[in-house]
């Protein structure tokens, strides 16, 4: 039998960054501010992310490139990367990103590349919660509940079928 199936998402658009709910706000702003502090000399395109954990703590990240393009790390694993590591028992619950060039914040809303979606999708799956994620432009911001609708069909540790601590 022969059967064709479809995947849809939904989001939630907002024209104004004032107009998202208080703890988002403050994770866009924290997110922007991670920006200030990326080193992207090569690409001139600088990315923060700010993930918010259980407990309320913030951990932000930034793009971090290499003259050997490779060895780069993009924001959002770069801050995923830090919570892991300090707040290992602490699950995030949201994720915001935003990015800049040197004429500031862009209008457009960056989105997680393909590396960035598989390691979202690993942490939803080793904490077993959701991550919100907020994609914010300068007059623009969607945000989707969880990663599945970025990352359909995904590969995870399931697909193993291993013993996992
Ligand atoms: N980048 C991120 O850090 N996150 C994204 O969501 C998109 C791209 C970085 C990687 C590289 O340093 C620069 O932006 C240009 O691709």
């Amino acid at each position: 039998m022969i059967r064709t199936d479809n995947i849809s998402f939904s989001y939630t658009e907002y024209e104004k960054t004032e107009e998202l709910g208080s703890e988002d706000m403050e994770l866009v702003f924290n997110a922007r501010e991670a920006a200030l502090n990326a080193y992207a000399p090569y690409s001139k395109f600088k990315v923060g992310a700010a993930v918010r954990l259980e407990s309320g703590v913030i951990v932000r990240g930034a793009n971090v490139e290499n003259a050997v393009f490779p060895a780069g790390i993009c924001a959002e694993r770069s801050a995923l990367s830090n919570s892991i590591t300090n707040h290992t028992k602490d699950k995030p619950i949201a994720l915001a990103i935003a990015s800049m060039t040197e004429d500031g914040l862009t209008e457009d809303f960056p989105s997680p590349c393909g590396s960035c979606r598989q390691v979202i999708a690993e942490e939803e799956s080793r904490t077993g919660n959701k991550i919100k994620i907020i994609l914010s432009g300068k007059n623009k911001t969607i945000i989707v509940n969880g990663i599945s609708s970025l990352l359909p069909l995904q590969f995870n540790r399931k697909n193993l079928r291993i013993g996992l601590p």
